[in-house]
C-alpha cells in the first residue's frame, strides 16, 4: 500500500505540475493574442484615418475644379452642389448605396467641368446660339471626360456621368444618342436633378418656378427625356428637402468633409 500510495502522490504532482505549465502556456497565448487584437486595432484606426484623409483630398480637388468650372458662370451660382444634392436624394430613393458612392457625387459636380473649354463668346451669349456654336457647346461632355479620364479617383462612374449627362432616355441626347439602360443610372438620375435645378433656379431673365410646378414639367418628360424610374424616385423626395436645397444651397453627402 505505500508503494502505490507514493507512486500515486507523484503521478498527482506531475499532473499537477503538467496542468500548471498548460495554465501558463494558455496565459502566455492569451496574452499574445491580446496584443495582436490591439494592434490589429491600430493598424485599422491609421487606415480609416488615411482613408478619410485621402477622401478628403478628393473632396476639395473636386470642389475646386467645380469651382473653377463655375466662377465664370454667374448666373448659375451654386448650380453644381445642388444638382449633386437633388441627385444624391433621388439616389437615395432608387438605392442608398448609389448615394453613398463618392464617385456619383464627384461625376454630379463635375458634370460641366468640359465648359471650360467653351468660349465666353458662346458660353455667356445672350442670345441663342447658332448651329456653329452649339456644335462647340455640344462638345463639353467629351471634353470634360478627356479632363477626368486621366484622374485615377474620378475613372468609371464619375467619368460616364460627365460624359453622359446630356443622353436622354429616348436616345435623342448627345454626345452618343445612347438609350434606355445603355445610358448609366447615374447619368439618368443626373439628367432629372439637373433640369429640375435650371427650371427652379432664379435668372436674370425669369424667376425660377416652384418644386411643384417643376415636378409636373418633368413627369410629362417620363418615358422621353427621362428615364421613368428617375423621374418616380424624385416624386418621392419630400417637398421640404427639394426646398431646403434648393433655398440653402447646402450639400447633404457623406462624402462631404
Ligand atoms: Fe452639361
Amino acid at each position: 500500500m505505500g508503494a502505490l500510495d507514493a507512486r500515486l502522490g507523484d503521478e498527482v504532482v506531475r499532473l499537477r505540475a503538467e496542468l500548471a505549465r498548460h495554465e501558463r502556456e494558455v496565459r502566455a497565448r492569451e496574452e499574445e493574442f491580446g496584443r495582436y487584437i490591439l494592434q490589429l486595432r491600430e493598424a485599422v484606426r491609421k487606415e480609416k484615418s488615411h482613408a478619410a484623409e485621402i477622401t478628403r483630398s478628393y473632396v476639395a480637388a473636386v470642389r475646386a475644379l467645380t469651382n473653377a468650372v463655375e466662377a465664370r458662370d454667374a448666373y448659375t451660382g451654386k448650380h453644381a452642389e445642388r444638382v449633386a444634392a437633388f441627385g444624391l436624394e433621388i439616389a437615395d430613393v432608387i438605392d442608398h448605396d448609389l448615394s453613398q458612392d463618392p464617385e456619383n457625387e464627384f461625376g454630379f459636380l463635375l458634370h460641366d467641368v468640359g465648359k471650360v473649354a467653351v468660349p465666353d463668346a458662346i458660353l455667356h451669349k445672350p442670345k441663342a446660339l447658332n448651329r456653329r456654336e452649339m456644335g462647340i457647346m455640344r462638345q463639353h461632355p467629351v471634353t470634360g471626360h478627356q479632363i477626368v479620364c486621366h484622374i485615377d479617383f474620378l475613372e468609371g462612374k464619375a467619368q460616364d456621368i460627365v460624359l453622359f449627362h446630356h443622353e436622354r432616355w429616348d436616345g435623342q441626347g448627345y454626345p452618343r444618342g445612347l438609350e434606355k439602360r445603355e445610358i448609366p443610372r447615374a447619368a439618368r438620375i443626373f439628367a432629372v436633378a439637373d433640369t429640375l435645378d435650371a427650371i427652379t433656379s432664379d435668372r436674370p431673365y425669369r424667376a425660377g418656378t416652384s418644386i411643384a410646378e417643376a415636378r409636373e414639367e418633368i413627369a410629362r418628360g417620363s418615358g422621353t427625356q427621362f428615364d421613368p424610374e428617375a423621374v418616380e424616385a424624385l416624386m418621392m423626395v419630400p417637398d421640404e428637402t427639394l426646398e431646403r436645397i434648393r433655398n440653402e444651397k447646402v450639400l447633404t453627402s457623406a462624402a462631404s468633409p
